[in-house]
């Protein structure tokens, strides 16, 4: 493999056809901003960047600087993270935050992998892309790139790692670490690769096999847990009782009363709420699916009158299933029951 070739082949691509995305604006040195790199990377972890677009143009405009998230309380940084799932990540931004108004922010590789919520994949990241230095990302595209070049259909991370270093391009490395993402996900593809308007396509091993969509072959999921719950609305849509969530998935965040549906019995589920909550009677509203990941949940709402403090539901951060369930009582959607 012509390795210089290659690499020029695929910055000429990037600067035509890369995609002009809120956090690839460069001050007039040619880097970018760590901040607004990290707060991307850290969205794009879970999120399209077609839907990442939008979440980090109302997380940069909530916080533009390091320092209005270190000096934001928790909530407010939960509620800017509203939507984007992984709550986890809004309490590490936020934590990370604080500990760099303090300590300053880091400009190595290493000082980044130091801060909470900080793996190799967004320390390579702010590292190449705010101060150039030579580490390469491995993400599923970068993983899915390397493997059809190479013909591999099961490539570890060990694999993949190693090839990624040894393409990165070292003068351009945050250039071409978003070179190999943006071919992954426009041309890429993991389904049908646009082999057409590849420009590594003369290269590429598993074009030539004529099967470039075969590798890598999908990485096996883990099994999905269905589980099902109760949920409680007392008040309106609009306003209404909210507990603070617990948990590492969704702690921190606002939402309706729930309870977890055991051995199947619903019925059970729903009196220890009323218990909980010292209140009778609750009418079926209906059942919201939604999907975490590595859970499939099914929850069955119902509505009762109670003696409990209301807030205006805009007020809090409420997680997606919590905004489904208010869709649900406010008639905007009706969902088929799917357990
Ligand atoms: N996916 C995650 N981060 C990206 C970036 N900086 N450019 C393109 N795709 C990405």
């Amino acid at each position: 493999m012509d390795i210089p070739a290659l690499r020029t082949a695929l910055l000429g691509w990037f600067s035509a056809q890369g995609r002009e995305l809120p956090w690839r604006l460069t001050a007039p040195n040619g880097r970018r901003d760590p901040y607004r790199v990290w707060v991307a990377e850290v969205l794009l972890q879970q999120t399209q960047v077609v839907r990442g677009r939008v979440y980090f143009e109302r997380f940069l405009m909530a916080f533009p600087t390091v320092q209005a998230l270190a000096e934001a309380p928790q909530e407010a940084v939960l509620k800017a993270w509203e939507g984007c799932g992984y709550y986890a990540r809004a309490r590490n931004l936020h934590r990370a935050a604080q500990l760099m108004a303090v300590q300053g922010m880091p400009t190595s590789y290493d000082g980044w992998l130091d801060l909470p919520g900080v793996g190799p994949y967004t320390a390579a990241a702010v590292a190449s892309l705010a101060y150039g230095e030579r580490r390469a990302v491995l993400d599923g595209n970068v993983r899915r790139v390397l493997g059809r070049l190479y013909a591999v259909l099961q490539p570890t991370d060990l694999w993949a790692q190693g090839v990624a270093d040894a393409l990165l391009d070292p003068a351009k490395p945050g250039d071409w670490n978003e070179a190999v993402m943006d071919l992954g996900a426009t041309v890429c593809i993991p389904k049908a690769p646009r082999c057409g308007g590849c420009p590594l396509a003369s290269r590429c091993a598993a074009l030539a096999s004529g099967e470039p969509g075969r590798y890598p072959a999908p990485k096996v999921r883990a099994a999905v847990r269905e589980i099902r719950g109760v949920a409680l609305l007392i008040g309106t849509p609009e306003r209404l009782y909210l507990e603070q969530r617990g948990g590492t998935l969704l702690g921190g965040l606002w939402g309706l009363p729930l309870e977890e549906v055991q051995g199947g019995d619903e019925h059970a589920a729903l009196k220890r709420l009323q218990c909980r909550l010292a209140v009778s009677g609750a009418e079926l509203v209906g059942t919201v699916a939604h999907t975490m990941t590595h859970r499939q949940l099914g929850v069955s709402l119902y509505q009762a009158e109670g003696r409990l403090p209301l807030t205006p539901a805009a007020q809090r951060p409420l997680s997606r299933l919590d905004h489904k369930l208010l869709a649900l009582a406010a008639g905007r959607v009706t969902q088929p029951a799917l357990f």
